[in-house]
């Protein structure tokens, strides 16, 4: 996969696509935007190996943490081989407060869905590139946190989206 694949794969799912008014590719509730994307990359062309988080407004990734993740990462999804594979995985996280603030115990629906709109478009920008994904929920939460390093209370890992050359 090449970097301007990720880079697509990444803006046209949850990134900024009309730089005037900042709106995103998916719709937020109150423009709360409580859904934080990560790309745990194994192989992308000319992109160290690593967890790096999607910083949205500006359109970069910010490494976290360097170095090949992917074994850790299966074992805390019951040994999914896709997560082994993938070319990267984007993982989808809330902070639950940003949408909680607004629409009190209402929030969590709202954010449930909109991670599934993201994730509905990785499945529609990676299939438009000749691409791979297929939608992960069996994990355990607390090792995936531990994993990118998220305290499972601010910020909580929700959805994990292989994506690779098939
Ligand atoms: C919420 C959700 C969670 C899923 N979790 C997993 C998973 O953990 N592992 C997996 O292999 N597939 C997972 N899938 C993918 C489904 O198994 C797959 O979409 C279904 O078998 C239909 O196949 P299709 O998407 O190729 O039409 C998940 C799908 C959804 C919507």
């Amino acid at each position: 996969m090449s970097l301007d694949e990720l880079s697509r794969l990444l803006q046209y799912s949850a990134g900024v696509t009309d730089r005037r008014t900042g709106s995103r590719a998916a719709p937020s509730a109150g423009a709360t935007y409580p859904i934080e994307t990560y790309a745990v990359v194994n192989n992308v062309e000319s992109v160290r190996a690593g967890i790096y988080h999607y910083l949205v407004p500006s359109h970069e990734l910010d490494l976290v943490r360097e170095g090949h993740v992917q074994r850790e990462m299966s074992n805390a999804a019951l040994g999914e081989r896709m997560l082994l594979e993938a070319n990267v995985v984007l993982v989808l996280s809330a902070v639950y407060k940003r949408t909680e603030r607004r629409y009190r115990e209402r929030a969590k629906r709202y954010i449930h869905f909109e991670a599934g709109h993201i994730a509905q478009n990785v499945y529609l920008v990676a299939t438009a590139m000749g691409l791979g994904t297929c939608a992960v929920g069996a994990f355990y939460d607390e090792d995936m946190n531990n994993v990118l390093g998220l305290d499972g209370q601010e910020e909580s890992v929700l959805y994990l989206l292989p994506v690779g050359e098939i």
